[in-house]
């Protein structure tokens, strides 16, 4: 089977990223295409606008579309979990280092929700992206969503760093194995050979392994024809200036922005005169769009009188998205 197209739709907080991601996944899954919908924003709303709810699991919500919200705060302890028992086992010689107190510690440390939106992140692409023709990511507002992206490259830049270091640990205990003999430790009862060897160090094998993953999912999302970024903005001067510093962002992590929905566009049949300036300035706003980004579509999603919430409103607003991503598929 086919690797599953990843969008992601990211943007200024209330611009509509949520409303338009759900429509989206709504009208692909309605064109016949297996659709895994799951929402990487803590402020929890895919299931507020499909008008169901969700939790961490899948939930199936028409015959060809499911959904999931990862709740952010189990994902931490999850996350942390994990990593403890593992440095457990890797450090289990090092009883000098309290690892109960270092976790307590990191769990409100900066980055972590960060790290562990891109678990989540990594997780649903590994074990879905064969299941399914497209997983649609709601995200959350795009300072966290940037940050998460940014990490895949930042950690290989970790990683490399990392393994050096160790490579040369590892070569001076080589060296002193050779004048003094190898050195051998009793473990929780256990003895056991101090590495000396990549091969035989715990530690180098973590760093590899967790150095394949992270360029797994670097390479996933730089790839142009697995992944789409979709900036969701209004037609107003702060969420186009943030679009176009997520943009700059994104160009930098080589992450493929391909399509710009400006949402909430005003239309009047004949415009109240009081709108009349905010016309001008919405046409000026969606005239700049186009001009500063002129490699990507750029779509236009009208303001609703009524929130487009639920099945039924959601598939009589912004077919347009959907109809750009099936040319992809
Ligand atoms: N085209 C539209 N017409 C009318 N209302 C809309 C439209 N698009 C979105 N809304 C409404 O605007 C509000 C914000 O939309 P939404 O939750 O999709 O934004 P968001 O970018 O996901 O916000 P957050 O940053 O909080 O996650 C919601 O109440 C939604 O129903
Ligand atoms: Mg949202």
């Amino acid at each position: 089977m086919k690797h599953a197209q990843i969008l992601l739709f990211i943007g200024k907080g209330g611009v509509g990223k949520t409303t338009c991601s759900v429509t989206t996944a709504v009208h692909l899954a309605d064109k016949g295409f297996k659709v895994l919908l799951a929402s990487l924003d803590p402020a929890h709303n895919a299931g507020d606008a499909l008008d169901c709810s969700l939790n961490d699991q899948k939930t199936s919500v028409t015959p060809t579309l499911d959904a999931l919200e990862i709740d952010l705060e189990t994902l931490i302890q999850r996350y942390l979990k994990q990593t403890s028992e593992m440095m457990r086992h890797t450090y289990r010689y090092l009883t000098v280092i309290n690892l109960e107190k270092f976790f307590e510690m990191i769990q409100y440390s900066p980055g972590i929700e960060e790290q562990a939106t891109l678990e989540a992140l990594k997780n649903i692409i590994f074990q879905e992206a064969f299941h399914y023709d497209v997983i649609v990511f709601d995200t959350a507002p795009t300072g966290l969503t940037l940050r998460v992206l940014a990490l895949p490259s930042l950690s290989m830049l970790w990683t490399q760093k990392l393994t050096g270091l160790r490579k040369k640990i590892l070569d001076l205990r080589s060296s002193i194995a050779h004048i003094h003999g190898e050195k051998y430790l009793t473990v929780e009862g256990i003895q056991e050979k101090l590495a000396t060897s990549e091969d035989d160090d715990a530690t180098m094998r973590e760093l590899r392994q967790y150095h394949t993953e992270i360029e797994r999912i670097r390479k996933t999302l730089t790839n142009p024809n697995l992944t789409s970024v979709a900036a969701v903005l209004n037609a107003e001067e702060m969420p186009l200036l943030e679009t176009e510093r997520a943009a700059e962002a994104l160009k930098k992590f080589q992450i493929p922005l391909k399509l710009l929905i400006v949402n909430k566009v005003l239309r009047f049949e004949q415009t109240p005169p009081e709108f009349m300036r905010k016309m001008q300035q919405q046409e000026a706003i969606i005239a700049r769009a186009s001009q500063a980004f002129p490699q990507q579509t750029l779509l236009q999603a009208t303001w609703q009188q009524e929130e487009p919430r639920g099945l039924e409103k959601l598939r009589q607003f912004c077919p347009e998205a959907a109809e750009f991503f099936m040319n992809l598929l």
